[in-house]
């Protein structure tokens, strides 16, 4: 454990201790400014659904010729027509904010520790000596199924959070459920083609309140690793002024612009495993800022671990595509295991 807690070191403006230090590694150094992204398009997807005002069947093609574009390269982009009201947003943004001013002993209440599960608030788990941390605090909360929420670990302060919490995973299923149904329509399939493995009644909803305080060497340490998402889908909700989010993109790193009003949409490793490696789990990474702190509020969806899931049958042909994964249950397990022994885990489950 490290002597001192980020929160005291970023106060206090202290030099980050050698077990935060990034070393150069295959991902490349820390720029905080590389380029802005300029393949990380912005689309409506309000235009997916029939019901919408501006809809029209070319309106909508041309969505889905970039939606497609989008997630065989950068595999992500910016959602707008997403009908959640930016005053919403803020409120989501605030309750997150709130929280993490509270006093330590407060947020200790909520701590990962007392209940030994992942869930709960905490910085990064320290699964090896050789870890560089991250320079970060994470609230993460299983919202669905909501039988399985864990009430105990929701902060009571604000005394709205729980609501808060409740009524933004119910919105963002929904505009996943939208996506899910475009993305297998943007690659010609039957509507429920991956919605079917990946959205079941028993599909899993996760939150992460990411909290990253401000470090006065923000060019020795990340907020977050380099990863990829072991989701199926991601929706990131980022801090109204402060950027931070890059992803690797052809090898190199670009920073994800702050669009008011947009949520930023990243496929995970099982979205991969499901296209067959049409569609892409970005590398990405958070960069922290030597005067600002950042927030951002990540929901993650995956299939139920019980579930199997594997490359979409229409998406594999012997000749020009063949299947480039197994078959796997609970890839979450899989992804944590590799986790621990600083392995890819997309490239285990690889054929
Ligand atoms: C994550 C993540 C990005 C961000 O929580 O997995 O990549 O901008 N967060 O906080
Ligand atoms: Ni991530």
């Amino acid at each position: 454990m490290a002597a001192m807690s980020v929160q005291e070191m970023s106060i206090n403006g202290d030099q980050p201790p050698p077990e935060y230090i990034v070393k150069e590694s295959s991902f490349g150094c820390i720029e905080s400014s590389p380029p802005l992204a300029d393949q990380i398009p912005i689309i409506d997807i309000s235009l997916f659904s029939p019901s919408s005002l501006e809809y029209s069947e070319q309106a909508e093609n041309h969505e889905l010729q970039k939606l497609r574009t989008a997630l065989s390269s950068a595999g992500c982009f910016q959602a707008i027509g997403h009908g959640i009201s930016d005053s919403f947003l803020d409120k989501v943004r605030e309750a997150a904010k709130h929280f993490f001013a509270l006093p330590v002993e407060e947020k200790q209440k909520y701590s990962r520790a007392l209940d030994g599960g992942s869930e709960g608030y905490g910085n990064d788990v320290i699964v090896s000596e050789k870890q560089v941390l991250d320079w970060s605090y994470r609230l993460t909360l299983r919202v669905f199924p909501q039988d399985q929420r864990r009430l105990h670990l929701w902060p009571q302060n604000p005394n709205d959070f729980g609501e808060m919490l409740h009524e933004y995973a119910t919105k963002i299923k929904l505009m996943m459920g939208v996506v899910f149904k475009a993305m297998a329509k943007s690659l010609d399939l039957e509507e429920d083609s991956f919605a079917k493995q990946l959205f079941g009644d028993q599909s899993l909803l996760q939150a992460r309140f990411n909290f990253y305080p401000p470090c006065s060497r923000s060019d020795l340490v990340l907020g977050v690793k380099p990863h990829t998402d072991r989701s199926g889908m991601t929706v990131l909700l980022q801090d109204r002024d402060v950027e931070g989010l890059q992803v690797l993109i052809d090898g190199k790193w670009v920073r994800v612009p702050i669009v008011p009003h947009a949520l930023v949409l990243n496929l995970g490793d099982q979205m991969q495993i499901m296209s067959n490696g049409i569609y892409k789990s970005p590398m990405h990474r958070v960069v922290t800022n030597t005067e600002k702190m950042r927030l951002s509020v990540a929901l993650f969806n995956e299939p139920d671990p019980e579930t199997e899931i594997g490359p979409v049958e229409h998406l594999i042909d012997d000749e020009t595509r063949p299947r480039l994964y197994k078959s796997v249950k609970n890839y979450g397990r899989i992804n944590y295991e590799c986790y621990q022994r600083g392995e890819i885990a997309l490239e285990t489950v690889k054929i």
